[in-house]
């Protein structure tokens, strides 16, 4: 029988001799993603890699003095290991310095050539000499070179050129046609009108400046500059056009290629450009994921401010921090990350929700039944609740799986949890316990809450590789057995009666939080934040190939009634960190909110407890009128208000688009 197949990618990494946590964001996501296919029954296409080459390697390795591929080949061992410590189960590892990755490029180039879609010209272009790159106009600071800050000079250097201008009205048709093709959204419109509708330019795909590349087979002082190198990772490492190209034949189109926001570009344009030169389907989806940011801006080693992800994993485990990564941000937009907010999930989902429903239920089947649940059991009306929200969840998670969105995925199985853990509060074992003629509706409660266990541990796998299994061993079920399976958690009942459970470790050890920040702070240099980064990633190469300063048309105003800027300027907006959050009593609408804006702290009542759950509050940075006057709802004095959208039944609040600190003015 043949099953479906899905073929999911990573970017090729840049070798980097020190990767922090924000790298394992996509990988992390495309293996949690890879996982549930597996478990869905597909067969999963995984890859990942490293784009090995260009100038700034090869100048790296020669002042280690070192040969450029003896540079990468150590560094690369780093990044599989990396990738083995976050239990990442892709099925291959293309290196872009493999032998039939750079036979594949040149024939590819050549074919482009032979063809007319890559020609012969002057690349013409600022160049910086002590840097040895090349730069547009756009991309100069004040007219110097934006890495050194020194002179740059206007030069010409023979390329190659992709031709793809020749290619925007299909790339357009072919966006419009696919709504699907780009996600989320926002980045479909960006690259509609920001860089399609206003016209491509042919790109340079070859240099001679450098030597560390594929070689042009025709034309060797040339060698392969970039994008044809690094995107044709994704079809060289199913073997297209050589020998075996069954993998090809089997997996192509990709389903998804998961990249940073920073490269959305280069795979929406550029390489569906070059897979219509070629004559092949383009991949069904590029989703383009927001980045992690610390509080002032992006992560990067040269900041000084890097998150080590294997000083984390050897301290909370790698369930915690792939669990943290995929919860805190809604996958498609920007997030903090904060070694608070890491510890305060471990301990509030984690070791809260999750370990003690887990060790207090065993405890009590251990107990009351010496670990095996009897099978005379009372079922009740009020068990009905618990049963439909849970045995809901794996629908509601399979949904959002599939548009990517795992934080609401882990919110749902969370909600599960929660739910799970009111039905203690409201059963009350330890009541039913004190009378023998209780016995057979006690043995119920335990089976609801082994099978409420059971069904959650089964929809974490994509996310968490390690705790499933911990709590099967203490539930008394077999990996690989029938109750283990993804579908059982479609019906209710799929405990095997009989099973016994064993007491084990927590799953989840709570964390002191002011130790651990603080010792945290002194390994990782959190502490000291740093400015924003240059825009767009920083590449290395300058991305001289798509002009960046083509901006959209702005909507003309048609309200007909205006403010003045004075009116606005009445208002006091500020960024606010929430630092807390809680439940008004007898209230079902309102949160007390704890709020920081710079160095002063709020208290503002909202009534948003319908849409927000308190702890998925904590760390959001939120948009505030400072200067609204103070009142009291609900006996609770409110000194101000957040602000949110709201439509129908829906609401959203408004929240910032990437790390800025609480404080600052908005205007
Ligand atoms: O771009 N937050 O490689 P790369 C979230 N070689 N994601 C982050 C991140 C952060 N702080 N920092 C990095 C390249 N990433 C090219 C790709 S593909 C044909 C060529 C993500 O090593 C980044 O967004 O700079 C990208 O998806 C991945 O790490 C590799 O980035
Ligand atoms: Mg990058």
């Amino acid at each position: 029988m043949n099953r479906k197949t899905f073929y999911i990618t990573t970017p090729i990494y840049y070798p980097s001799d020190k990767l922090h946590i924000g790298h394992s964001y996509t990988t992390v996501a495309a293996d949690a993603m890879a996982r549930y296919k597996r478990l869905k029954g597909f067969d999963v296409m995984f890859l990942t890699g490293t784009d090995e080459h260009g100038q700034k390697i090869q100048r790296k390795a020669e002042e280690k003095g070192v040969t450029p591929k003896q540079y990468v080949d150590d560094i690369v061992k780093g990044i599989k290991e990396l990738w083995k410590i976050m239990k990442i189960t892709n099925d291959k590892f293309i290196r872009t310095t493999d032998k039939y990755h750079e036979e594949t490029v040149q024939k590819i180039f050549k074919k482009l050539y032979d063809q007319g879609d890559i020609y012969k010209s002057q690349y013409e272009g600022w160049y910086c000499t002590p840097c040895e790159s090349f730069w547009t106009e756009t991309q100069l600071v004040d007219g110097k070179c934006p890495d050194c800050g020194r002179e740059v000079e206007l030069t010409r250097e023979e390329s190659y050129f992709f031709r793809l201008s020749k290619y925007q009205d299909r790339l357009i048709k072919h966006i419009e046609e696919h709504p699907e093709f780009i996600q989320p959204v926002s980045r479909r419109n960006e690259m509609l009108n920001n860089f399609l509708r206003p016209g491509l330019e042919d790109i340079c795909v070859s240099r001679t400046t450098f030597n560390w590349g594929i070689p042009v087979s025709f034309d060797e002082k040339h060698v392969v500059y970039v994008w044809i190198d690094a995107l044709s990772n994704y079809i060289t490492a199913l073997g297209y056009m050589s020998d075996d190209d069954s993998d090809y034949r089997k997996y192509w189109p990709a389903d998804v290629h998961l990249v940073g926001k920073e490269i959305v570009r280069f795979h929406t344009i550029i390489w569906p450009a070059m897979l219509m030169a070629l004559g092949e389907p383009l991949p069904k989806q590029v989703f383009g994921h927001g980045w992690l940011l610390l509080e002032g801006g992006k992560m990067s080693k040269s900041k000084g401010n890097v998150v080590d992800p294997v000083v984390l994993v050897n301290k909370y485990g790698v369930d915690a921090i792939r669990y943290y990564l995929l919860r805190e941000v809604p996958f498609g937009s920007d997030g903090i990350f904060s070694n608070e907010a890491l510890i305060n999930r471990i301990n509030s989902d984690l070791a809260n929700d999750l370990g003690n429903l887990v060790s207090r239920t065993v405890a009590m089947i251990d107990k009351y039944f010496g670990g095996v649940i009897p099978e005379d059991r009372q079922a009740d009306a009020i068990d009905e609740d618990l049963k439909s929200i849970v045995i809901e969840t794996p629908h509601k998670v399979e949904k959002l799986m599939d548009e990517f969105q795992f934080s609401l995925a882990l919110s749902e199985i969370w909600k599960a949890i929660s739910r799970t853990n009111k039905y203690i509060d409201e059963t009350m074992p330890w009541v039913l316990a004190k009378d023998e003629a209780n016995r057979t509706r006690l043995a119920e409660v335990m089976y609801n809450l082994a099978e409420s266990i059971r069904i959650v541990s089964i929809l974490i796998q994509p996310f968490m590789p390690e705790t499933p299994e911990k709590i099967w061993n203490q539930l008394g079920l077999t990996a690989g057995s029938e109750a283990t399976e993804w579908e059982s958690t479609k019906s209710w009942g799929g405990y095997p009666a009989g099973s016994r459970v064993s007491k084990g470790q927590p799953i989840f050890p709570r964390i002191d939080v002011k130790k651990e920040l603080e010792e945290l702070e002194k390994m990782t240099g959190v502490g000291d934040t740093a400015g924003v980064s240059r825009g767009n990633g920083g590449s290395r190469h300058g991305d001289p190939e798509i002009p960046k300063d083509k901006k959209a048309d702005s909507g003309a105003q048609s309200a007909e009634e205006y403010v003045t800027i004075e009116d606005f300027g009445k208002l006091d907006l500020r960024v606010a960190r929430v630092l807390d959050a809680e439940k008004v009593e007898g209230a079902d609408k309102l949160l007390k909110l704890k709020l920081e804006i710079g160095n002063q702290t709020r208290q503002v009542v909202s009534g948003i407890a319908e849409y927000y759950a308190p702890q998925d509050l904590i760390g959001k940075y939120v948009v505030m009128i400072a200067n609204l006057k103070p009142v009291k709802i609900r006996g609770i004095e409110s000194q101000g208000m957040i602000l949110a959208a709201s439509h129908d039944k829906d609401l959203a609040l408004v929240t910032v688009d990437k790390g800025i600190v609480s404080g600052s003015k908005v205007r």
